[in-house]
């Protein structure tokens, strides 16, 4: 995928200056890091990042695949873009989801839906218990009656997961969704929870989303519960246009989201900070076809393109755009996802010819 993106980046002729990081399983397995310090090292020198797509397991099958000197030291997996996102405060996920004209796969024509994800709290916080110990069993018993079911159980028969929303992340997070849709005029911006039950964390993005959205008079402003708008996203797209959502729920809206407009061979996102952002395909290593360059470019090569606008090359974007989108429009090239044989390089071959 890095390979195909580079193609059309090089075809852009933009001159940017290219550095390598190591990063995913394999590292993991070799050295029992996926993340590796000199990769985080490298990231502090540069200005945006390209992510290609990497293989993350659960923490046991991670164990039985780490190089068998590394096993029983302590090391545990962790995802290395979840650390990625923390450690570099990229607390805003971008997913644009714009259905390309012609496009086989698009859901409908038109559609032009942009998600704002909470990229470092919630449910992927990383606070998480299994087994539980006493203590935190203890101090749970004590605050809340809620965990009198939970409370006789022993620390093996059950996890706990802790979703922490701040105000600052749910503030920081919905203002940048208002700040988009003020800089491209977009009407609506609509906040997605679940506050009725999930009545702490969910309240607090819910109230502090309220609050933000009273400075922005002419962005119109929308709420809609989780399970409610999975529904109404995909029976009346059209009336949505900006969205905005705690970690977990922008993460499965976005792949929804995806879906409508042609899928993970479409699917691009940005990881945004204040000083970093690294793009990246929402899709993972596709394991099946794994070596085969038959996966589609096109979210990886839309990741670029999203990174070229964060860098200030506002025309290469555009061009590689619009570029794409005559490709898809022209449906010579197409990859297996668009009902055709052509090859990951194939497609970014054709698209970087057209630069
Ligand atoms: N951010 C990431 O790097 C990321 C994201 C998701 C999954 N993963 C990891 O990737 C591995 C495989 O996960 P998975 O199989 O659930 O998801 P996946 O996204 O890798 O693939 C699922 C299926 O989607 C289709 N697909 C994916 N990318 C495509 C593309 N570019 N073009 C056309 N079709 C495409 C294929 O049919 C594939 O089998 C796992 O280890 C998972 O943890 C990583």
């Amino acid at each position: 995928m890095a390979e195909a993106a580079r193609i059309v980046l090089d075809a852009a002729k933009v001159p940017l200056e290219y550095v390598h990081g190591d990063i995913g399983w394999e590292f993991w397995c070799k050295e029992g890091d996926a993340f590796p310090q000199r990769t985080i090292e490298l990231l502090k020198g540069v200005d945006a990042a390209l992510f290609g797509a990497i293989t993350s397991k659960p923490v046991k099958a991670a164990e039985a695949e780490l190089s068998p000197e590394l096993r029983g030291k302590g090391l545990t997996y962790r995802s290395p873009i979840v650390r990625m996102r923390q450690l570099f405060d990229l607390y805003i996920c971008l997913r644009p989801c714009k259905a390309y004209e012609g496009n086989p796969l698009n859901y409908k024509e038109g559609l032009d839906l942009v998600m704002f994800r909470e990229n470092t709290e919630d449910l992927y916080s990383g606070v998480e218990f299994s087994p539980v110990p006493k203590e935190v069993a203890q101090v749970l018993g004590a605050q809340s009656k809620a965990f009198a079911p939970f409370a006789n159980l022993e620390g093996g028969q059950y996890a706990v997961s802790c979703k922490i929303n701040t105000r600052r992340g749910s503030e920081r997070i919905v203002r940048a969704a208002f700040d988009f849709a003020r800089k491209h005029g977009r009407k609506k911006v609509t906040v997605i929870h679940k506050a009725n039950v999930v009545r702490a964390s969910d309240g607090l993005f819910l109230e502090a989303a309220r609050e933000v959205a009273k400075d922005y008079p002419e962005v119109q402003f929308d709420e809609a519960n989780v399970d409610a708008i999975m529904m109404w996203l995909l029976k009346n797209p059209f009336n949505y246009d900006v969205l905005v959502a705690p970690n977990l729920y922008g993460d499965i809206a976005s792949d929804l989201c995806a879906q409508m407009v042609g899928g993970l061979g479409f699917g691009c996102s940005g990881n945004i900070g204040e000083k970093l952002a690294v793009f990246e395909p929402t899709h993972g290593s596709a394991p099946k076809y794994a070596g085969q360059y038959k996966v589609n470019p096109i979210a990886t090569i839309l990741a670029a393109k999203m990174m070229l606008e964060w860098l200030g090359e506002t025309d290469a974007a555009a061009r590689v755009e619009r570029v794409v989108a005559a490709v898809i429009r022209e449906q010579k090239v197409r990859t297996y996802d668009m009902g055709g044989t052509s090859t990951t390089l194939d497609m970014a071959r054709a698209i970087a010819g057209k630069m």
